[in-house]
Order: C-alpha cells, then structure tokens, then sequence
C-alpha cells in the first residue's frame, strides 16, 4: 500500500481532486465509487468547486455509492443518497439518473426475504454492466472498516446486507437524534467487490485516525481489521495528512 503524507487535509484533498479530474477529462463517462461521512467531504467541495469555476463536466459519469442505510427512505435526511446529492451531486451536475445505489428495501437479503429477485445480486451487475469501476473512494472507520464491512468480512465478500457494529452505530447516534434511531442495517459493498475498482484511494485525516492508519499499514489480510484486507490490490493509496501520520 502506497502511503502519501500530505502537510494539510487541504493539500491532500485537492491531490485527489487533481486526480479524478484527470480521469473525468480523459474519460467523460468514467465510473466513480463513492464514500460517505466526514472525511471525503473535502474532495467533493472541491471537485464542485471545479466544476463551477473551470467547467469539468461530471455530466456523463456514473456513480456507485458504497453502502445505504436499511430502512430509510430515499430523502430521510440521514440517507446516504440524500447526503451524496446535496454534498456532491447537485453541485457538480452529476444527472441522479447517474448514480448507483444499493437498493434497501426494507426486507433485502433478510432471512426469509423473497429470493426471486436480488437487490445486492443487481447492484454488482449494474456496476459491471457500465464497465466496472475506475476509482473508488474510501474511509476508515474507527473499528477498521471500509464501506460498512465491518470487523469479521472475508476478503471474497460481495454486495450484502449486514447488521452494523456497536461503534458504527455509536459513531451515527448524534447524527440520527439517538442510538435508537439509527438503522441496525445496512447494504454494502463487498470487499472483493471494492477491490475489483482499478484504482483505491483511501482517505484519513486527523490525530484520530493515526492508530487506524498504523495498523492499517502493518496488518495484513486481517478479517477483523476489515481495511487491511485492501493490500495486495495493484493500485491502491492511502492519502493522509500529517496528524494522521504521526
Ligand atoms: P468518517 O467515517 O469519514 O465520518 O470518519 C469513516 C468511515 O466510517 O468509513
């Protein structure tokens, strides 16, 4: 895993940034795998920032998120899909028609739910029908995960619903108005399905981020440390500001 060290946040948001515009302009309808949360929040202000001001046309890429939350509605203020719209696609003119979502409909991949039709099943060949994904974009989480492959994901998992960690929930309490609130569900992405992505670009920032990143770096293929289960991919980064390296 390559490791870049960045003197600022900033600094390494707009390296990233740098990067996607590069592919978009080579390649107008490239695929993109997008991450939630607080840290690529940085890379999304500027992509749309140079779509505003330098004109990058994100008109005809496509999109596949990583995860949703099971049981919200589309708009619920917390769901993933209204977060991406209102944090990235609205302002980098990204069609909605575009973007790919697990569909989380409220019995998917439950016990007993109807196998005639498989959502998870649907959303790997969406994302292989358009061609596969050319960059993912990842965070880790404070128990190592990535995506919400949480501790215990095999390194051969695919799209899934899965009951989500204690931490994870904790993380999204405030969020949410409550722990009880917050979904104990999600779809995500498989780890072999994020590391068929042709490139991985990891993101960490921040002194609280500094242990993840350590062990991240020295584990290897740990089931429990979901994200040291992304070495041995071709061409994989992790960008990290100072704070995080430590
Ligand atoms: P964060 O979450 O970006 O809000 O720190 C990271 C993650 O849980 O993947």
């Amino acid at each position: 895993m390559e490791c870049r060290v960045f003197g600022t946040r900033t600094q390494a948001e707009r390296e990233l940034a740098v990067e996607v515009a590069e592919l978009v302009r080579v390649r107008p309808d490239a695929v993109l795998g997008l991450a939630t949360g607080n840290t690529p929040t940085g890379l999304y202000r500027e992509l749309a920032r140079m779509h505003r001001d330098e004109g990058l046309d994100f008109a005809s890429v496509r999109t596949f998120n990583l995860d949703e939350y099971c049981g919200l509605t589309p708009d619920h203020p917390r769901a993933f899909r209204r977060w991406m719209r209102e944090h990235f696609f609205d302002p980098a003119g990204i069609p909605a028609a575009n973007t790919g979502f697990p569909d989380v409909g409220e019995n998917v991949g439950a016990p007993g739910a109807s196998d005639r039709i498989d959502p998870c099943a649907d959303f790997e060949r969406a994302i292989r029908d358009a061609g596969g994904i050319d960059l993912l974009v990842l965070g880790i989480g404070r128990n190592g995960h990535v995506a919400f492959n949480e501790p215990g994901s095999e390194r051969a998992s695919r799209t899934r619903r899965v009951e989500l960690h204690p931490w994870t929930r904790a993380d999204a309490a405030a969020a949410f108005g409550g722990l009880d609130r917050v979904p104990t569900h999600a779809i995500t992405m498989g780890i072999a399905t994020i590391l068929e992505a042709r490139r991985l670009r990891v993101l960490a920032f921040g002194p609280e981020k500094r242990a993840l990143v350590a062990r991240t770096l020295a584990a290897t293929a740990d089931p429990d440390w979901p994200a040291s289960q992304l070495h041995g991919h071709p061409d994989l980064r992790l960008l990290v500001d100072r704070s995080a390296a430590g």
